[in-house]
């Protein structure tokens, strides 16, 4: 880690509770330890990478073979996608799922209150990002480890003109098998299926996953709860400001093709992404902000 850097983040600190050290290759990581949980955020792409409530497992799935580089997402935890979702629908050349999950952010505060520690780091548009997207904008992430896990992804329009956007909180959620696991929420939920050429479908009853699934549910605010009998918990996602839910698994084939994902290790995650995506995407006026949270709680099944 740069010294120089490591120090103007040192100053946020507080001593034993949430500490700024060198995460894996080197990429600087705020690391949280409190009687409530164990956490930790990278300031590379604003990354959650665990959190782990205390008398409870790891929440988050985080890949064996992630990358640990500037120039690469890191594979699991909670990826933030800004300003388009998957792949820039004007340029297939643009990375996916946007620029801010590779880009370096800046800490603004940690802060403690009672049982929760918040994280809070921000980006802005430089010419990194004009080099994809002409707009001016600031993001400000505030990511608070306690009992529960709380995201609150805010975009401010400092620019002149229209900012429109997709957004999305892509949190892989760890399970002890996928085959077994079931998504309760979304009954009665129009979704566009991903391996089924964006075709619109009705989900009846429980989401169960039995192959490749990457779904948009569109115009839905609800809970989703992850029901887990292996692990035995119910993870539950709350969510505000957020009207489509993703939910992605590659199953075998697909994951076969990424290298930054062990083997098998399909098999132990969930994406569930609260988001505003495609139809959904926010337009802001100038000077205008938005602000999406996903709040997620674990229980015991
Ligand atoms: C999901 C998308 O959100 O992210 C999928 O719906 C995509 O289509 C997945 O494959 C992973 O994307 P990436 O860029 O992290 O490999």
């Amino acid at each position: 880690m740069n010294t120089e850097v490591a120090e103007s983040h040192r100053q946020f600190e507080i001593a034993g509770v949430a500490e700024v050290v060198e995460g894996n290759g080197g990429l600087p990581k705020v690391q949280i330890t409190t009687p409530e949980c164990i956490g930790e955020i990278y300031l590379h792409g604003a990354h959650i990478t665990s959190w782990k409530p205390s008398g409870e497992e790891e929440v988050l799935f985080l890949s064996s073979q992630s990358r640990w580089d500037e120039g690469h997402a890191i594979r699991g935890g909670v990826p933030i996608s800004f300003p388009w979702f998957a792949s820039k629908s004007d340029d297939p050349t643009a990375p996916a799922h946007g620029f801010v999950r590779t880009k370096a952010w800046q800490l603004e505060s940690i802060s403690q209150v009672e049982r929760a520690v918040t994280v809070s780091m921000f980006t802005e548009s430089d010419e990194s990002t004009k080099r994809w997207w002409p707009a001016d904008f600031r993001l400000v992430y505030r990511a608070t480890f306690g009992p529960e896990l709380g995201l609150e992804l805010q975009v401010i329009n400092t620019g002149r003109t229209r900012l429109p956007f997709e957004e999305a909180l892509h949190a892989y959620h760890r399970v002890g098998n996928i085959r077994d696991a079931r998504l309760r929420g979304l009954h009665g939920v129009q979704y566009s299926d991903k391996t089924d050429s964006n075709c619109k479908k009705m989900q009846r009853g429980e989401v169960a996953i039995i192959a490749e699934t990457d779904r948009i549910y569109l115009d839905t605010t609800g809970a989703v709860e992850l029901h887990d009998p292996v692990m035995h918990r119910v993870t539950r996602v709350v969510k505000e400001n957020s009207r489509t839910t993703v939910v992605w698994n590659p199953w075998v084939q697909k994951a076969r093709g990424m290298s930054d994902l062990g083997d098998n290790e399909w098999t132990q995650m969930v994406c569930i992404e609260s988001s505003n995506v495609s139809s959904f995407a926010v337009d802001l006026a100038p000077g205008q902000q938005h602000t999406m949270k996903a709040l997620v709680r674990v229980s015991k099944l």
